[in-house]
C-alpha cells in the first residue's frame, strides 16, 4: 500500500507521521481515518478550501484536478503550484508526501 508522509504540523500531527493508504481513496479520507483531523468543513464535496494540502511528492501521481477544484484553489490560503484539495486527491499507487498548510481560509477569517 502506498505510504503518505505527512509534515508536521503544529495542531494536526506535531512530530509529522507516516501513514497507509489504500489506493483509490482521498489523501482527506486517508488522513480522517488517521486521526489526523485536516478540516473539511464542505464534507468532501469540493464546495470549501479547508481540506487543502500541497503535495510535496508524488503529486504527478494523483489524478488531475477539476476545474471546480482549481478555481476554489484559487482562494486558498498558502496556494502553491502543487496545492490539492485533499478531498479531490485521490492516492493512486506511489508514495506521498503531504503538508498540511497551517492555516485555512477559516483561520484566516479569524484575524490570526
Ligand atoms: S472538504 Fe471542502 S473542498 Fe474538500
Amino acid at each position: 500500500m502506498p505510504q503518505i508522509v505527512v509534515l508536521p504540523h503544529v495542531e494536526y500531527c506535531p512530530e509529522g507521521t507516516v501513514i497507509e493508504a489504500e489506493p483509490g481513496i482521498s489523501i482527506c479520507d486517508a488522513l480522517l481515518s488517521h486521526g489526523i483531523e485536516i478540516e473539511h468543513a464542505c464534507e468532501k464535496s469540493c464546495a470549501c478550501t479547508t481540506c487543502h494540502v500541497v503535495v510535496r511528492e508524488g503529486f504527478d501521481s494523483l489524478n488531475e484536478a477539476e476545474e471546480k477544484e482549481e478555481d476554489l484553489l484559487d482562494k486558498a490560503w498558502g496556494l502553491e503550484p502543487n496545492s490539492r484539495l485533499s478531498c479531490q486527491a485521490i492516492v493512486a499507487d506511489e508514495d506521498l508526501t503531504v503538508q498540511i498548510p497551517k492555516y485555512t481560509i477559516n483561520h484566516a477569517k479569524e484575524g490570526h
